[in-house]
């Protein structure tokens, strides 16, 4: 009776714990992967690879601010990356603190830069960077970009 009351109270409370944490970065990357594909090959011309310049914005404290502004408003504006120019348009995504420190950390550890020593994001860190720019649009984005650091050496 006791063991059936234990058992029933972890059933009920796995499912709410697992919510708690939210969407895993493979699940928040499925958004991303509908146009950089699941490996983040990306499409030549039309939208960029993440790539090994997407572990270097990680490892830069200007490339992380330009990371975070890409997924909380959009890009916009000429960027080069991987020996192609792309002019087109990345819309903002829609998620919160947490779920842009899971998506960018599964691009940039699981995806873009395996092995790479950039520090992990946190919920905190996406914060303090979207603090005060709530309005920022994709043109702002484009202007925090580090281009020395999409140029592959
Ligand atoms: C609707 C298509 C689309 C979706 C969805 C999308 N992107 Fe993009 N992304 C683009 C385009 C297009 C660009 C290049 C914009 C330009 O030409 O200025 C881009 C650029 C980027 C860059 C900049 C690369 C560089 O070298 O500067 C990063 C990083 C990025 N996307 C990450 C993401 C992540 C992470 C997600 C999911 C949370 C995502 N994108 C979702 C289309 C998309």
């Amino acid at each position: 009776m006791r063991l059936a009351t234990t058992l029933t109270a972890a059933l009920i409370g796995l499912p709410s714990a697992a919510w708690a944490q939210g969407p895993d970065g493979a699940t928040l990357f499925a958004r991303c992967a509908a146009c950089h594909l699941p490996d983040g090959a990306g499409v030549p011309g039309a939208f960029p690879a993440l790539r090994a310049q997407v572990g270097r914005y990680a490892a830069v404290p200007a490339g992380r601010a330009y990371l975070v502004s890409v997924v909380s408003h959009g890009l916009t504006g000429a960027v080069a990356a991987a020996g192609m120019v792309y002019s087109g348009f990345m819309p903002a995504q829609t998620l919160s603190d947490e779920e842009v420190a899971t998506v960018l950390n599964h691009v940039i550890h699981d995806i873009a830069a395996p092995g790479s020593k950039a520090a992990p994001f946190t919920g905190a860190e996406v914060a303090a960077l979207r603090q005060g720019r709530e309005g920022a649009s994709a043109q702002d984005s484009r202007a925090l970009r580090p281009d020395d650091l999409a140029v592959d050496p």
